[in-house]
């Protein structure tokens, strides 16, 4: 969705396993669980953590997006190996570098049932981010079929496909009308367009009781801007205002891949430069599980 509805800091924050041992906060715990700690000494711990990230792949649904294609270039840029999930290969050629090894374009389009995603999931995907948005046009049910059916779909892939880790690029205000923000703009806006914003809020719905451990990020007006704050993150249906730089938006959704403070989790982001800059863990351990 490009409807123009309304920062970054590289954040190697480490998380301490003892006095001896710091991990970048990217390192999957799922990934380091079933590491033998008992071999993790001296240099061998670092071979054994690069060894599993270089392993780790994530399928991105709507990679050829604003926010998409930055999701897939900091995935990338962190080591994690990519299945950019596309509509239109010859887009997703004229965007993406050929040559990185660590990238595979895949032909995805949410609409086309689970059967076609669960194929594009490949059974070597660990983790989808969803980062679909309808795109403007004649068709009034283009937001249900993407942004509410697409989704479902892309979940129910994941079941197919065992997959268990799901991130949602949402918005804010998905929830306006329990949030008493009927009258916004804003909320009127998104819905007077095929229902955006309900629609969001029913994939939503469909992914909490999914029973895959899920984060959805739900961002004020996306920027294409680079950040020029901190990022703000706040529980569910708190936020009915303010903007974030789509760098920033990507940030978190990489971050919450990594990160067990981010499961099962529902968070509102926007940045602002009056905040102080927060580590991700701090942030996302912040909201309460609802
Ligand atoms: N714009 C805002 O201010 C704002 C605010 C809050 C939240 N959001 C939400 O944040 C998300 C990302 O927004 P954005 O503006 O970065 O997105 P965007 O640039 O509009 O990109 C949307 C992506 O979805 C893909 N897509 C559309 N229909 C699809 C289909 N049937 N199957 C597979 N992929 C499909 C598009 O593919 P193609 O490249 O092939 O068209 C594109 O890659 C969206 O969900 C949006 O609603 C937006």
């Amino acid at each position: 969705m490009a409807a123009p509805l309304f920062l970054r800091t590289p954040t190697f924050h480490t998380l301490s396993l003892n006095k001896h041992f710091t991990l970048p906060s990217t390192l999957n715990i799922k990934s380091l669980s079933i590491l033998n700690f008992a071999k993790m000494e001296g240099s061998g711990i670092v071979e054994q953590v690069q060894e599993k990230l270089s392993v780790k792949k994530v399928f991105v649904a709507g990679a050829t997006g604003s926010t998409g294609k930055r999701i897939v270039e900091q995935l990338l840029a962190k080591g994690y190996a990519v299945k950019a999930g596309v509509r239109d290969l010859d887009k997703a050629r004229t965007i993406f570098s050929s040559d990185n090894p660590s990238l595979q374009l895949v032909k995805a389009d949410v609409t086309e049932g689970s059967d076609k995603l669960a194929e594009a999931i490949g059974d070597d995907s660990e983790a989808v981010v969803c980062a679909t948005g309808f795109r403007p046009g004649w068709d009034l049910r283009a937001p249900w079929k993407v942004d509410n059916f697409g989704t479902v779909n892309l979940v129910e892939a994941c079941r197919k496909r065992n997959v268990n880790r799901f991130i949602l690029i949402s918005s804010i205000l998905v929830n306006g009308a329990a949030m008493g923000q009927l009258l916004n703009p804003i909320y009127i806006l998104l819905n007077v367009f095929g229902l955006t914003l309900v629609a969001k809020l029913k994939a939503e719905q469909y992914i909490r009781k999914s029973g895959i451990n899920y984060t959805i990020i739900r961002p004020g007006g996306l920027k294409n801007d680079p950040p020029s704050g901190n990022v703000v993150m706040e529980p569910e249906d708190t936020l009915s205002r303010g903007a974030i730089s789509r760098d920033q938006v990507a940030e978190v959704a990489v971050e919450a891949l990594a990160l067990p403070e981010a499961s099962y989790k529902v968070v509102e982001i926007i940045s602002s430069p009056d905040v102080p800059k927060r580590p991700y863990h701090d942030l996302f351990g912040s909201i309460s599980q609802r």
